[in-house]
């Protein structure tokens, strides 16, 4: 399995990982991943794009030698570095040592750091290409820091495919499907959010210079280094990762962040919660910070409007879990929020300046002043959260879905 036609002259070749379960050793992977990698066979000659983490080194190779038997590939084109797509390099070159690395100049840099290869590479820059031969050139566009800097993509240009890299990609193995055409997408659309927040939402700026200049180019398929290959919803692909990197909210729903050591600040979350919900949200999404996993608290937050962080003070400063998702925030350049802060101390209150510190550097200023409780939620407090969280509804519902 894992070798599907994509066309005459492209192959899916890649793999699917179910028993990593930490992408990055950071991101769950409830539904595994898989490292795709595609076979362009043109009349001359043959090209491997994107490789596969190491581990399935052999499996690739094995799906390679399915298509093109005795006859060996010329090159390797990589798009991205990253050892999910690169691992399998020096095995690949081992068993096809004639094979010619095609990739920017940063990259072949990598590519002899991570792993002492310098023999037989082609840098190409931003509108090169390479021929297989009559109906197969493939043209190079950099795309810096989607993910990492030497990232680019490739274009079959006759067929108008993508070979997208990390962009356009998403968590999930392939249960059969490779396109999107045969098989049910649905449960990789949020995948596909998570996927983005989780990696590539630092990133957005570039993103948005990386999809400006795709423009103009026509596509009839997307192949990613992850996930489905798009061909029948390509325009809700497109459109997602944009909304996504000019950090657009995608509906008008609430996160709520809470640490809570005894149940006091839990309450004040549950307050809102409710009082939300008295005011017409919907869509409200709950997370105790010391369990939900950070994961899916990060692609709450990109999905919805609104978000509310209540959290204790802590040794001091914020409690740590909520720290590590505000910074999380921060890093990420998250925007376009309204944002509540609900803050509780037992002698010295210290979470909320902490926390309006770490938002400010990703200029995001809560929406009103931040509710403070000591050591219990009095009636005023809880009073004081209910309206706060009503004021938040009554502004979501100012904007459009
Ligand atoms: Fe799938 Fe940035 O590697």
């Amino acid at each position: 399995m894992n070798v599907a036609e994509i066309s005459t002259n492209v192959h899916y070749i890649g793999v699917n990982d179910r028993r990593t379960d930490l992408f990055e050793s950071l991101w769950p992977l409830p539904y595994g991943v898989s490292y795709n990698s595609y076979l362009v066979a043109g009349p001359e000659k043959a090209a491997i794009i994107d490789g596969v983490e190491a581990a399935y080194a052999l499996e690739q190779i094995g799906h390679i030698r399915e298509i093109l038997g005795d006859r060996k590939p010329d090159y390797l084109v990589i798009n991205h570095m990253e050892p999910d797509h690169s691992g399998a390099i020096r095995i690949l070159r081992e068993v096809y040592p004639d094979i010619t690395i095609v990739a920017t100049r940063q990259a072949l840099d990598m590519v002899k750091g991570f792993y002492g290869e310098e023999a037989s590479t082609i840098a190409v820059k931003e509108g090169d290409s390479i021929s297989l031969g009559e109906g197969t050139t493939l043209r190079f566009v950099p795309i810096p820091m989607v993910h990492w800097p030497e990232t680019m993509v490739s274009i079959l240009e006759e067929e108008k495919i993508l070979f997208s890299g990390d962009a356009f990609g998403c968590f999930g193995a392939l249960n059969g499907g490779v396109t999107d055409e045969e098989m049910s997408t649905d449960h990789y659309f949020p995948e596909m959010v998570r996927y983005y927040s989780n990696i590539v939402g630092k990133y957005g700026a570039f993103v948005q210079k990386a999809l400006k200049k795709l423009e103009s180019v026509e596509i009839a398929a997307i192949c990613p280094t992850h996930g489905p290959v798009w061909r029948g919803r390509i325009a809700e692909v497109v459109g997602l990762y944009d909304r996504l990197s000019r950090y657009e909210p995608l509906d008008n729903g609430v996160t709520i962040i809470y640490g809570s050591m005894y149940g006091n600040t839990a309450r004040l979350a549950e307050e809102a919660a409710r009082a939300l919900t008295e005011a017409g949200v919907r869509d409200i999404s709950i997370h105790d910070a010391s369990r939900s996993g950070h994961s899916y608290i990060i692609s709450d937050i990109f999905r919805h409007r609104g978000l509310i962080v209540a959290a204790p003070t802590y040794n001091d400063t914020l409690f740590p879990p909520v720290k590590t998702l505000l910074d999380a925030i921060a890093t990420r350049g998250v925007k376009n929020r309204e944002v509540l802060l609900f803050g509780s101390n037992t002698w010295a209150q210290r979470a909320v300046p902490v926390m309006e510190e770490i938002l400010a550097k990703a200029g995001i200023e809560p929406i009103a002043s931040p509710v403070v409780m000591k050591q219990s939620a009095s009636a005023d407090v809880i009073a004081a959260v209910r309206q706060s969280a009503a004021a938040l509804a009554a502004r979501l519902a100012t904007f459009d879905k």
